[in-house]
């Protein structure tokens, strides 16, 4: 059956010791909280990869994510990160197809498929992002171009890597904006997100598979968004760069 799971998604925020800190916070507060969170991913920056990976190795629930990898296994592209350099410092999940990199990296649906092989390939677990910009949603074309983003990223795989597969719906216009998706909104789109995943690959993926929601989700809305029954939990931004919010979030489940 499909896990519970809040991850936090950093983004470019946190000196190093700076979130080492904010990290052994959660860890502390995790061994005290009450929750039935059965995973919770960070997604740091790079330079925190190792060093939590370390941290977090007696603590099953916690697991480590980097935000993006190439596509290449190896080579000439400066500045660049592969998936065995992010496997080989203890990370075992990569997001992939954030909007941000979709829009500030021209990340296309055919490079996040290429991306998503490469994870996979590595035996990296894929946290896959999708979700549309306000004109999407207003123009009410809005479930085909999720639909679009799955097929051309995720549809080609077997059915047994979806095993490794997480999705996050995150509508671009919640992100960062204060305006949530309601649980209305969110449920319809996770929804319609789990029958494609079995019109693709049956009930039993479908079912498997942890569909969480994106956007300005924090302490006070994540209670009513993870009660919706295809919500499985939340990729948070903003909220996941401080202790007390982050584990109240948790505590929504
Ligand atoms: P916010 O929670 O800050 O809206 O960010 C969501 C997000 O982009 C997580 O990946």
């Amino acid at each position: 059956m499909r896990k519970k799971i809040v991850a936090g998604n950093w983004k470019m925020n946190k000196s190093y010791t700076d979130g080492i800190s904010l990290f052994n916070e959660i860890i502390d507060g995790l061994s005290l909280a009450e929750h039935q969170c059965e995973k919770v991913i960070l997604c740091t920056p790079y330079i925190h990869l190792q060093k939590v990976s370390e941290l977090c190795k007696n603590h099953q629930t916690l697991s480590i994510a980097a935000q993006n990898c190439h596509s290449e296994i190896a080579g000439a592209y400066t500045g660049e990160i592969s998936v065995s350099m992010i496997v080989s410092v203890g990370a075992t999940y990569v997001l992939i197809g954030h909007s941000e990199r979709r829009m500030y990296n021209a990340e296309s649906n055919e490079i996040l498929s290429k991306k998503v092989d490469a994870a996979l390939g590595n035996q990296l677990k894929v946290i896959f992002c999708c979700g549309e910009s306000l004109e999407i949603r207003n123009s009410g074309e809005y479930i085909n171009y999720v639909n679009n983003q799955l097929e051309s990223s995720l549809f080609h795989l077997t059915k047994e890597a979806f095993s490794n597969i997480v999705i996050a719906y995150e509508p671009i216009w919640a992100i960062g904006t204060g305006l949530t998706a309601t649980k209305e909104q969110a449920q319809e789109m996770h929804q319609h997100i789990r029958t494609k995943l079995a019109s693709g690959y049956g009930l039993e993926v479908a079912n498997s598979t942890s569909i969480l929601y994106g956007g300005s989700c924090n302490a006070q809305n994540a209670k009513e968004l993870f009660s919706q029954v295809d919500v499985d939990g939340g990729l948070i931004g903003g909220a996941a760069l401080k202790a007390a919010d982050f584990l109240s979030i948790i505590q929504s489940f």
